[in-house]
């Protein structure tokens, strides 16, 4: 079983995100999947920047999304995603000066952020852009 599953409660009603969120379950899979498996710090390093470079992307492509329909917390929102890739940043150099072993404390805080965040932030917006004519 898949350290991380997606759950159509994660739906937020519009395809492109959901397909990107979907990507980033997959691979925050991929990287646990790697660090089970006993890979070294150059996959794992690997996994994580390919992680952090699509999650950039990822959060690109949301605020884009609310600015361009004047979503009201688009502020508050682009703030959340902001502190989230300091904070990556700070975990990937741990990763690197440290023990492999600290990827899986990323990959658990990736999970339990991701969860947390689609759920409760991105979910709110989904309606506003719905009723938009976004899907
Ligand atoms: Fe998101
Ligand atoms: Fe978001």
């Amino acid at each position: 079983m898949s350290f991380f599953t997606w759950k159509d409660e994660y739906s937020v009603g519009i395809r492109e995100i959901d397909d990107q969120h979907k990507k980033l379950v997959a691979m925050i899979n991929e990287l646990h999947q790697a660090l089970a498996n006993g890979k070294g710090r150059d996959v794992l390093g690997n996994i994580l920047q390919q992680l952090i470079d699509y999650t950039g992307y990822h959060f690109s492509s949301e605020e884009r999304l609310m600015e361009k329909y004047d979503y009201p917390d688009y502020v508050d929102h682009k703030q959340i995603h902001a502190r989230l890739t300091d904070k990556v940043l700070e975990l990937q150099k741990e990763f690197e000066s440290s023990d492999v072993k600290r990827s899986i404390e990323v990959a658990r805080f990736l999970q339990d952020w991701l969860n947390k965040h689609i759920l409760q932030t991105d979910k709110a917006f989904g309606p506003f852009l719905t009723k938009k004519g976004v899907s």
